[in-house]
């Protein structure tokens, strides 16, 4: 990969030569003009002298500019598109700036925008990555830290609530029925942690009090319609504070902490300081609205946001290269807290689903990139799963390697070191290393390296001897893209099992690499050989517990010994795994025409099994039943044919439906003492465990749908009720439409709720699936101005309904494209990220091949592409 004569390169970083050192800002607030003024204390380095001072700006109209207190002559400043420049300023100097924005017009939603209606709606802010930039002229960079002091000014009437960043300092009359709110942010920060909030809003509130004492106000904002649902997100983030605190020993450092909901946001959330403002599908959460999973995901995002306050805010990234450096480690501070207090198995298995799903693809194709890229044109496209999830993974990865005690004191010193400071990757790597004595030099390769390893294992027993020789290999394997990785170190996890099921202990040999007290080996070279002694009997191993490396393993386990790992591995995950993987042969046998009925009955009993086990996590069960999607199962196939895929799922679906069909009856017939509204995880599990069961018998007999038809008519919480909807939908069930209908008349006024009903039929796998979407977007609840509405219809349409997307003769792919020139002139990361569905073009048939890339070459083709989508095109055909 060579890097556009455009872009960015982390090779050419260079520290900035001016620092601004504090900022006042004081907004006139309207939706149609919005006046801007910035009073920017600067100061030179010492050492540069002359550099002139370049502030990014855009689309700004500016009204007046001052240095000093005074003009400055033409001769001395130059205005651009995308910046503004001054010349020959003495060493330190104060910058005036006056400028007009246009809130109601952005519909790129970066910047200053309106949220709703002009009349109705509330105006905020989103910075990251390089929204500032848009508010006012600024060195719109991370590595610039400054101290801010807000005034925001709006008419009372229309704008009673005025929130940013910091803590709050005074507000009054301003006259003629305008108010104003001051804010000081005692810490300083980078300006894409700039937020501000004004509008009607509702609140709920609370008191936290933190570890060092101090009285935090925690306060949910949203609109007057969504307000009933905040209670929930109010209570995860106190779980957050309180477990930042117990786990990692961070406390809150301001007075007040702010969130917000929005209906209109591009991303999940974002963690501004004091005041993070979320997509309300990541906030708002009750029994009606909304499904246990969304309440899971609320709990996971909150947590995120807020931890970003020390992983991210107090130390943050010295360039945009940095990004994993807070999101990685940020991600994998949010899984532990909703493993600790909510399922960790569950968490886990669903963490792994989702790098199979996305992160091996990407890391796979075109769109490849290391943890940290070495370039960018689009900075905007790099928040993709391979920074947040594989940048999650090489962080647990280290926490294996470190141990739990000895990362938390890597950690602590990270914070004592930097807190305050923009660092890199690098920094954080050598603190980790400092305070556990370790040269952790090596581990720079996972991120700066891209593909997925491959790792395989091979073992030999020695009856004679009692002794098991485990050999580990690794590879990267070079792809079109890029060359042959190297060696990288590979924290993995083992256990060996008896024939009967019982752990052996783990003894190497002095010659052996180490191995830690909870069975970690780390292979930190091509190849090592493990020599355990006293075992007795062939064992069965079971590799990579918890999936403790994100790699691709390759062992030739015997099925048998595969259930047997199904019915006794203790740790929850390769418990899973196992089942997974007979699953996964299974499928791949049905695939080549090869199945043979006889493989069958080891999975199902070995399912059949873990269900009657009452000891059972219900949530695990479910997980067993439910296969991976054909996205995953399609991952690492060439040439894929995604109407084979399709079938040959269905097919596996339907056996194991078949062949549990007592054991699931018996399953949903167990009386269950679980309140149908309790929303904590063991309810949850439990409700998870009923609805895939239902799924199965839906699939097995059409009989079984009567069960539906009844939990379709009882349901008094949304999981359940669109349970029922789905296995309807699935069936292709007379009564299908008529329920679709009612379900849009019950909740016409939800939005969020009404998402669910558009994926619901973007994913339906039907032959008319395309020209259903299609004429979903014409529907009046569909925008094309919001996000989640496009999300929700066609990139569910994109990425989950394989068999729609990729039909035969083109038209899933023409109804993507035209979406993405249509959002494109509205919403350019949203037309990005849609257009990240065509990557994949390379590994499918040629027919399919030759429409997708059809497809991208005239995309690029058309006049005004935006730069994020111009981004995407270009390196899908690269
Ligand atoms: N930092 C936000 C988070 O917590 C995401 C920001 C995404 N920004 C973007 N331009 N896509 O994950
Ligand atoms: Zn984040």
């Amino acid at each position: 990969m060579s890097a556009p004569a455009l872009a960015v390169r982390l090779a050419d970083y260079q520290a900035p030569a001016w620092r601004v050192t504090d900022v006042e800002l004081v907004f006139d607030l309207d939706p149609e003009a919005t006046v801007v003024e910035a009073c920017l204390r600067v100061e030179r380095d010492a050492g540069t002298d002359a550099v002139p001072l370049r502030l990014d700006g855009e689309s700004l109209e500016l009204l007046a500019l001052e240095v000093d207190g005074g003009p400055l002559p033409a001769e001395r400043w130059r205005l651009d598109e995308r910046s503004l420049t001054l010349l020959d300023l003495p060493a330190t100097a104060t910058v005036r700036t006056r400028a007009r924005i246009r809130p109601a017009a952005n519909t790129a939603l970066q910047g200053l925008y309106l949220s709703g209606s002009a009349a109705a709606g509330f105006l905020l802010t989103q910075c990251e990555a390089e929204g500032f930039r848009r508010i006012t002229w600024f060195p719109d960079r991370p590595d610039v830290l400054a101290r801010y002091t807000v005034t925001l000014r709006a008419d009372r009437a229309r704008f009673p609530v005025l929130l940013a960043n910091g803590n709050a300092a005074g507000a009054g009359d301003a006259g003629g029925g305008r108010h104003w709110a001051r804010f000081v942010d005692p810490h300083p920060k980078p300006s894409y942690l700039f937020a501000l909030v004004a509008g009607r809003l509702e609140r709920i509130e609370d008191t936290f009090v933190t570890a060092e004492g101090r009285r935090v106000g925690v306060v949910v904002h949203a609109e007057a319609d969504a307000i009933a649902q905040c209670g929930w997100a109010l209570d995860c983030i106190k779980q957050a504070m309180r477990w930042d605190e117990a786990r990692f020993g961070r406390c809150y450092d301001l007075d007040a902490f702010h969130v917000v909901a929005t209906h209109d946001f591009t991303m999940g959330a974002m963690e501004n300081k004091g005041l993070n403002i979320f997509n309300s599908k990541y906030l708002l959460a009750d029994i009606e609205q909304a499904t246990d999973d969304d309440f899971r995901h609320v709990l996971a995002v909150v947590g995120h946001e807020y931890f970003h306050n020390w992983t991210g805010n107090r130390v943050t990234c010295r360039d945009w290269f940095q990004l994993s450096l807070k999101e990685g480690l940020t991600v994998y501070r949010e899984q532990e807290f909703e493993s600790d207090v909510a399922s960790r198995t569950l968490r886990r298995i669903e963490d792994v689903r989702t790098l199979w799903r996305a992160q091996f693809p990407e890391d796979a194709g075109p769109l490849a990139h290391p943890v940290r890229p070495l370039h960018y044109s689009a900075i905007d496209n790099f928040y993709t799963a391979t920074v947040y999830e594989k940048g999650a993974e090489i962080v647990r990865m280290l926490a294996t390697a470190l141990g739990r005690e000895g990362f938390r004191r890597g950690l602590d010193l990270y914070f004592s070191r930097h807190d305050g400071r923009a660092v890199t990757i690098e920094d954080f790597l050598a603190a980790l290393g400092a305070a556990t004595g370790r040269d952790l030099a090596p581990w720079l390769a996972w991120y700066a390296q891209p593909g997925t390893p491959e790792l395989v294992a091979s073992g030999r027993h020695d009856a004679q001897a009692q002794r098991y020789a485990l050999t580990l290999r690794q590879r990267t394997p070079a792809t079109a893209n890029r060359p042959e990785g190297q060696a990288l170190p590979l924290p993995v996890a083992t256990a060996l099992f008896g024939r009967d099921g019982r752990r052996l202990p783990l003894r190497a040999d002095a010659a052996s690499p180490p191995v830690s007290d909870d069975g970690v080996l780390l292979l930190d070279g091509a190849e090592a050989t493990w020599q355990f002694e006293g075992v007795a009997e062939p064992p069965v191993v079971s590799l990579l517990r918890g999936y403790s490396a994100p790699v691709r393993l390759h062992q030739d386990v015997a099925a048998a010994d595969l259930a047997l790992l199904a019915r006794h591995e203790d740790d929850g995950f390769n418990r899973w795994l196992a089942v997974d993987t007979l699953g996964r042969r299974l499928f791949a046998d049905i695939l080549a025409g090869t199945a043979s009925p006889a493989a069958l009955p080891l999975w199902t009993d070995a399912i059949a099994a873990v269900l009657g086990d009452d000891g059972i996590d219900p949530a695990l069960a479910a997980e067993l039943l439910t296969l991976p999607d054909e996205a995953t199962l399609s991952e690492g196939r060439v040439p894929v044919d995604p109407e084979a895929v399709h079938v040959a799922r269905a097919r596996l679906e339907t056996a194991l439906a078949t062949a549990l069909e007592p054991d699931l009856l018996r399953c949903l017939d167990r009386p269950v003492a679980v309140a149908s509204q309790a929303i904590d995880a063991p309810a949850q599990a439990r409700r998870r465990l009923r609805n895939r069961c239902m799924a199965l018998l839906a699939r097995a007999a059409p009989t079984h749908l009567e069960r539906v038809r009844l939990q379709w008519r009882e349901a008094v919480n949304l999981t359940d009720r669109l349970a029922a909807l789905a296995c309807l939908l699935q069936a292709e069930a007379p009564d299908a439409p008529a329920a679709l209908d009612d379900f849009a008349t019950r909740h016409a006024s939800q939005p969020l709720v009404l998402d669910k009903w558009f994926s619901l039929q973007a994913t339906a796998a039907r032959d008319d699936a395309a020209e259903r979407v299609a004429a979903l977007t014409t529907h009046p609840a569909f925008r094309w101005e919001n996000p989640n509405k496009v999300y929700a219809l066609l990139l569910a349409f994109a990425l989950r309904n394989p068999r729609g997307f990729h039909r035969a003769d083109g038209a899933g792919y023409r109804l993507i494209a035209e979406s993405i020139t249509r959002v494109d002139a509205l919403t350019p990361q949203v037309a990005a990220r849609l257009a990240t569905s065509f990557g994949g073009w390379r590994r499918y048939e040629p027919v399919r091949r030759a429409q997708m890339r059809h497809e991208i070459e005239r995309l690029r083709a058309r006049p005004h592409v935006s730069t994020d989508l111009a981004d995407i095109l270009d390196r899908s055909l690269a």
